[in-house]
């Protein structure tokens, strides 16, 4: 069976190359925000899409439902499935969707999928595997520390104070479950009193941020992302903003150190605070990272953000909040004791005595190589006249973007599409769609053998 009517015809067309559900979601969002969907438009049934785009009808059936789910589809008892309507003129700040750890969709034969580490090493490394012996050693009968480990904390204070430059102590930091707990816990403590937090994020920017605001009902508001990073002149009025200011995510670049100035001056003056993900800057490539914005001045309106998730592994759950006013701290504080979630003793136990040991200090040199080599290897590839790469200066991806509709560029995600190989879409990270914004992919480089990331940077290569 196949699609027969005319606007439908267009839209197959749009969603062509969708090799999942994941990318039919992204297209068919895509779809209705920049118009080619419009409102109260009939979308074709699960069975003729999925035969018309060669895919399974489940990851069909998934995609509408999870549309339906944020709105931007809707239905009726027994009857099609509809564009919702007033949705096609609304920016497009999809809810972010969660890594699908129910793996329905089959592996790509090459994952570039950015936010994953390698780990190759690790497990056979001899201060990993001592460092959860010992976590092992004693089996707590009580809560662990609601703000973290003490010993943990302090460790984690040392390697910001080394890193990061930001004067700090054990009693200023909190351990969380990665940077979402992180953001989960600024986000509530903040909200006390408030009905409703107006939160600033760059745009494009972390999808997991604008995730975990608009879960909690709080409004984002889409800060567009000029020269590598926000410009806090002209900020409306925010609680709260998430940067990356070290290495801007997903695009690169790093917030000069004057605008990192009149950020503080800003929040103070806004009375808000800044949120600032400092997610990738164990790794960078070249340069030395500028320093932090919430080590800049005594008792900033900021807290740094820093997660085990990179230097690791994102299924530790580790990350930590620094907190330089005492105040904040008291209430993040107060915000930890009212969920009771603290993280496992035992992660926190081996993870002390991985930092302790020296263990997490050698283990990031060593990775600090591997991905210098595989950035160089990035760096080196030539791409077809039109495309750009950026973000190569730190972290573990890099971004490849051309002029919406570029040939060349549509080309390479068929190119990549046939060969398996299955990279981040730089539009999921968008929150508006504004004229003028480059398509393009983002490709993490991390995670695979030197031998794939040659292959896949073989196909990626102008042909
Ligand atoms: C911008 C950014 N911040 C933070 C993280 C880490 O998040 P978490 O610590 O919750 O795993 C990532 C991981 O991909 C990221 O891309």
């Amino acid at each position: 069976m196949r699609t027969a009517d005319t606007d439908q015809l267009a839209l197959v067309e749009h969603l062509r190359g969708a090799r999942g559900r994941a990318e039919l979601v992204a297209r068919l969002r895509q779809g209705i925000t920049a118009g080619v969907l419009r409102d109260g438009e009939t979308l074709p049934a699960t069975r003729v899409l999925a035969a018309d785009l060669g895919i399974a009808r489940g990851s069909v059936v998934q995609a509408y439902e999870e549309l339906l789910g944020e709105g931007f589809l809707a239905t009726r008892p027994g009857g099609a499935t509809r564009v919702a309507a007033a949705v096609s003129a609304r920016p497009a700040a999809p809810p972010a969707v969660a890594p699908d750890t129910t793996a329905r969709e089959p592996e790509p034969r090459i994952d570039l999928r950015p936010g994953r580490p390698g780990t190759v090493g690790l497990d056979t490394d001899p201060a990993w595997r001592a460092a959860w012996r010992r976590g092992a050693d004693a089996v707590p009968v009580d809560l662990p520390d609601l703000a973290g480990d003490p010993g943990l904390r302090a460790e984690i204070a040392a390697h910001v104070r080394r890193t990061r430059g930001v004067e700090c102590a054990a009693g200023d930091v909190v351990v969380t479950a990665g940077t979402a707990e992180a953001f989960l816990l600024m986000l509530l403590t903040l909200r006390q009193g408030k009905p409703r937090l107006r939160v600033g994020l760059e745009d494009p920017g972390y999808r997991y941020a604008r995730r975990t605001v608009t879960a909690l009902g709080d409004e984002p508001i889409a800060i567009p992302v000029r020269d590598g990073s926000v410009d806090p002149a002209g900020l409306p009025a925010l609680d709260a903003i998430i940067v990356t200011p070290s290495h801007q995510y997903p695009v690169g670049g790093a917030m000069p150190v004057a605008r990192r100035y009149a950020l503080l001056e800003w929040a103070r003056e806004h009375d808000a605070v800044v949120i600032e993900d400092d997610y990738d800057s164990e790794f960078r490539h070249g340069s030395a990272p500028l320093p932090a914005i919430t080590g800049l001045v005594p008792r900033a309106p900021a807290v740094l953000v820093g997660t085990f998730s990179k230097t690791v592994s994102p299924a530790l759950r580790l990350g930590y909040l620094v907190i330089p006013d005492p105040e904040v701290a008291a209430a993040v504080h107060a915000t930890r004791e009212l969920l009771s979630t603290p993280v496992a003793q035992q992660v926190q136990d081996a993870a002390r005595h991985f930092l302790a040991g020296g263990g997490y200090r050698r283990h990031i040199a060593r990775m600090r190589r591997v991905y210098a080599h595989r950035r160089s290897l990035v760096a080196g590839v030539r791409l077809a006249d039109g495309l750009t790469l950026s973000a190569l200066e730190g972290g573990l991806h890099a971004v490849i973007s051309w002029p919406r509709g570029h040939v060349a560029g549509q080309a390479l995600r068929d190119r990549l599409g046939r060969a398996g190989i299955a990279c981040g879409d730089l539009d999921d990270y968008r929150l508006v769609m504004r004229d003028g914004d480059p398509e393009g992919v983002v490709v993490g480089y991390a995670a695979v053998t030197d031998l794939q990331l040659d292959e896949a940077l073989a196909v990626i290569a102008r042909s």
